[in-house]
């Protein structure tokens, strides 16, 4: 006869929040004409294709590690949270230099976070939007009382510095949000989704290089990514025109000036604000929607109480989008 236990379940608060963002970028400002001295390139095809004016790329010391620590330390610092009051700590990325050790455990030790849960996430540039939506479900089912969530990356060792098509791309960079309970929800419900059968549009070749299916991703990204960040407002119970501030992943400024269009002839409002980080933080894959979000909050164009319509998509393909309220 098969013995039958009973096991306790914990029960969490039913509601969460972003108390806190954070930020930290390469110290080395790069300009198209930088890249254009080493690879067949112009300042003017890049501004023209992708939007991008400059891009940051770290110092040697400057790692996926030490750049998250920043940024989370700057996010806790923003929630006034001390280190101890946080229990878990995720870290999106997909550059660190090898699959062990991960990034989160050492962000956690060098933030002074002892004993955390910490794990790394790996769905590319769409990252960010899972690891938020798995900080709030862990928080929402008592696994965890303060979660701090990183988008962390340093592309330049994954990439052909000869490849004018990626090189003039991706740059480095970190942003950290601080999730929080909350009496009222302030973090929407995420629509996830993956294509795998386009798992060859994005890749790392033999050499370990990036590779892109430009046009292809361009396509998909241009007519797929509108309708996931609808549906997470749909699922957060709004309207599109209830939408303040669009933080779409900054792949390419053409594809997020797309995304808005898109949504705008669906309803969002034509004062909707457009994040548009990507001019001068370059395509920084997990990190780029915290990144945006931080520099808006700074620069004051994106104020507390504004409704946020996040969607991340890149390699895999992964996609995932939320709504959340700005702390
Ligand atoms: O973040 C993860 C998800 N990734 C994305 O969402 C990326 C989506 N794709 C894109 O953003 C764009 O496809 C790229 C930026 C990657 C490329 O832009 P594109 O407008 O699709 O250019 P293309 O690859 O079709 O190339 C057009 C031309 C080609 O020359 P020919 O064959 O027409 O003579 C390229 O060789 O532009 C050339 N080209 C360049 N010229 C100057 C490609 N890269 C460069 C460059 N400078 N850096």
């Amino acid at each position: 006869m098969s013995k039958t236990s009973t096991l306790s379940l914990t029960e969490g608060p039913n509601a969460t929040r972003v108390v806190g963002f954070g930020s930290a970028q390469g110290n080395r400002v790069v300009t198209n004409d930088d890249l254009a001295r080493i690879v067949d390139t112009n300042d003017e095809w890049i501004q023209q294709r992708v939007g991008i004016v400059s891009r940051r790329l770290g110092e040697d010391d400057q790692t996926v590690v030490s750049m998250a620590v920043e940024a989370g330390s700057k996010a806790l610092a923003d929630a006034g949270l001390s280190p101890a009051e946080v229990d878990q700590v995720i870290i999106a990325t997909c550059t660190m230099p090898g699959p062990i050790p991960n990034a989160a455990a050492q962000v956690a030790d060098r933030i002074g976070i002892k004993a955390s849960g910490a794990f790394d996430l790996n769905a590319a540039c769409a990252g960010f939007c899972y690891a938020l939506n798995t900080a709030s479900d862990f928080i929402r089912a008592g696994s965890a009382r303060n979660v701090l969530v990183i988008g962390a990356e340093r592309f330049q060792e994954w990439l052909d510095w000869q490849d004018r098509a990626n090189c003039i791309i991706f740059a480095d960079g970190a942003g950290a949000a601080v999730v929080s309970p909350a009496e009222q929800p302030s973090i929407g419900p995420a629509t996830l989704g993956s294509a795998g059968d386009m798992v060859d549009t994005i890749y790392l070749r033999e050499n370990r290089y990036i590779y892109q299916e430009g046009q292809t991703v361009f396509r998909w990204a241009t007519s797929e990514v509108a309708p996931v960040a609808t549906r997470a407002v749909e699922r957060a119970g709004l309207r599109l025109s209830d939408v303040d501030v669009l933080v779409a992943h900054q792949a390419n400024l053409r594809i997020v000036e797309a995304i808005a269009r898109k949504l705008q002839n669906q309803g969002a409002r034509d004062d909707l604000v457009v994040a548009r980080d990507i001019v001068h933080s370059g395509n920084t894959s997990a990190a780029s929607i915290p990144l945006a979000i931080d520099h808006m909050r700074s620069a004051g164009e994106v104020n507390s109480g504004d409704v946020l319509l996040l969607v991340g998509f890149g390699a895999g393909l992964s996609y995932a989008g939320q709504v959340i309220i700005c702390p």
